[in-house]
């Protein structure tokens, strides 16, 4: 028997921008299903959530990247929970040299946030579609808004969620579901990410944002169908600069800043 509780699909939801969105859920009164890497911290946030919520925190623990887990798991999930909103925002990328990085690394890049959003979206939308309204939302980056070398694979990855998000959102208008895509700035998230950003110097940390604000700005955005949302004042100016600039200008400026993190790697 399907629930008659509403849930909230969140995937990489142990920690970061996830963890956030699970707690902006929670205090909007929705229930919850995070989906977790196994040796998360997912079910000890669950556990935190529901006992300051009064909401139900559902916790699914597999890897995105192997597709019999996907597939098995969101049945499990669909016969169970009638779901209305779904929040992809399970990513991964980081800087290196093409020529440079293991076939393994890139491959998982593609799988997690290009594969894994397609499947994911794809096996949740006839369960989405039973409600009235529902909702989808994508986490690209603002490194969608042009190609960067250094980078490479993860911000055409982004492009690519950017570019799913807004046909599909066409699509589905009809439908009752809205889809918006999210392009976050930095977010001090992880060691790694902090890293980075400190690598790069101060003109990488102006469009910094936390996780909360985007979290909640991303949700209040979405449910007012909004499908384009870019967090901070700084990272619009950029979305809106880089419409102007031509290509090879701005792959030059951007790859350059990106460029330093290489220099410091050991
Ligand atoms: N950090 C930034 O500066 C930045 C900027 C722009 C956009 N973004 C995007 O924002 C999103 C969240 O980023 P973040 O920095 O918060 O991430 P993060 O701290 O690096 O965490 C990545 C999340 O992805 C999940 N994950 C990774 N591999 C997975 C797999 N194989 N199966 C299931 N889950 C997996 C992990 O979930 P669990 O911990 O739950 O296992 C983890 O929470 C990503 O899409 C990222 O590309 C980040």
């Amino acid at each position: 028997m399907i629930s008659e509780k509403k849930y909230t699909v969140v995937t990489g939801a142990g920690s970061g921008l996830g963890k956030a969105f699970v707690l902006a859920c929670a205090q909007r009164g929705r229930n919850v299903i995070m989906i977790s890497l196994p040796g998360s911290a997912a079910q000890v946030i669950a556990d935190d959530v529901m006992a300051i919520y009064p909401v139900d925190v559902q916790v699914y623990l597999f890897d995105l990247t192997d597709e019999q887990a996907l597939k098995s798991n969101l049945q499990a999930i669909t016969e169970k929970y009638n779901i209305d909103f779904l929040i992809n925002n399970a990513g991964m990328g980081g800087t290196a040299s093409f020529l440079h990085t293991p076939l393994e690394a890139i491959d998982k890049i593609i799988l997690l946030n290009i594969r894994c959003t397609t499947l994911m979206t794809k096996l949740l939308l006839p369960s989405l579609i039973t409600n009235e309204k529902s909702y989808i939302i994508n986490i690209a980056s603002i490194a969608a808004f042009t190609p960067i070398a250094y980078k490479t694979v993860y911000p055409a990855s982004k492009s690519f969620i950017a570019s799913f998000s807004l046909g599909l959102q066409y699509e589905m208008a009809d439908k009752g579901v809205q889809v918006s895509v999210v392009y976050p700035g930095p977010i001090m998230t992880n060691s790694d990410a902090s890293g980075r950003l400190i690598k790069q110097g101060m003109k990488a940390t102006l469009g910094l944002k936390s996780t909360d604000y985007i979290a909640n700005l991303a949700i209040n955005k979405t449910l007012a169908g909004k499908s384009i949302i870019v967090p901070g004042r700084f990272n619009r100016f950029n979305y809106y600069l880089t419409k102007f600039l031509p290509t090879k200008a701005k792959v030059g400026l951007i790859s350059k800043t990106v460029k330093k993190e290489i220099q410091h790697l050991p």
